[in-house]
């Protein structure tokens, strides 16, 4: 059945490259991205393994855990991160799922039949501290994702955990937000004094 927003992230228990995890215990009360690709030794997948590798201390810096997966053996993942190491420049330095009975992809509803009934899409799940799920994103085999956008949701996501307020579209770090309708005009001139208003239904204040 489909993960939605929302919903409680399903535990599971998997080996990986770097031991046996329980997810909920590995996650450990954190923010986690977990992902899947489709296949070892393809070429798209070898670029973005080397692209979250390059972007681990990015989501070290905001407290996030990044897990890996598919549908191939843990032999295949280890003779693979030789590769992922050569051709990107970034060795493999977060955990690999190996799920070789697709256990954890039918978990997460990460083979979609009609594209392809071996081989996992590109699945994301970002999940929060309350191990609900914060976000899905479904990508082709065909296109690599873009990691740097995942930090982006993250921050979004961890700013309007703290604060009333949403992120318009292409927000970045530092930039105005949007005070949420939710919130009055009266409370809001208490919690964000001086915001604008550009519509009545459109608040903007700078970044909380
Ligand atoms: C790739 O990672 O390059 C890929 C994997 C499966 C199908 C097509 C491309």
């Amino acid at each position: 059945m489909a993960v939605r927003l929302g919903d409680n992230a399903p535990d599971f228990d998997a080996d990986t490259t770097e031991g046996p995890i329980s997810f909920h215990k590995w996650k450990d009360g954190g923010w986690a991205v977990l992902f899947s690709h489709p296949r070892d030794f393809t070429p798209v997948c070898t670029t973005e393994l080397g692209a979250v590798a390059a972007l681990k201390a990015e989501f070290d810096k905001r407290g996030t855990k990044v897990i890996g997966l598919s549908v191939d053996p843990l032999d295949s993942h280890a003779r693979w991160r030789d590769d992922i190491r050569d051709v990107t420049g970034h060795a493999l330095n977060f955990p690999l799922i190996a799920d070789p009975d697709r256990r954890v992809a039918d978990l997460y509803d990460m083979i979609h039949p009609n594209a392809s009934d071996t081989a996992t899409v590109r699945s994301v799940f970002i999940i929060g501290p309350d191990n609900k799920v914060k976000l899905t994103l479904t990508y082709p085999a065909s296109t690599g994702r873009n990691f740097q956008e995942l930090l982006r949701v993250i921050d979004s996501l961890q700013l309007t955990a703290k604060h009333a307020v949403a992120t318009p579209a292409d927000w970045k770090q530092g930039e105005d937000v949007i005070i949420v309708p939710a919130v009055s005009d009266e409370q809001a001139q208490q919690r964000f004094p001086g915001f604008t208003a550009k519509k009545p239904y459109l608040r903007v204040t700078p970044q909380p």
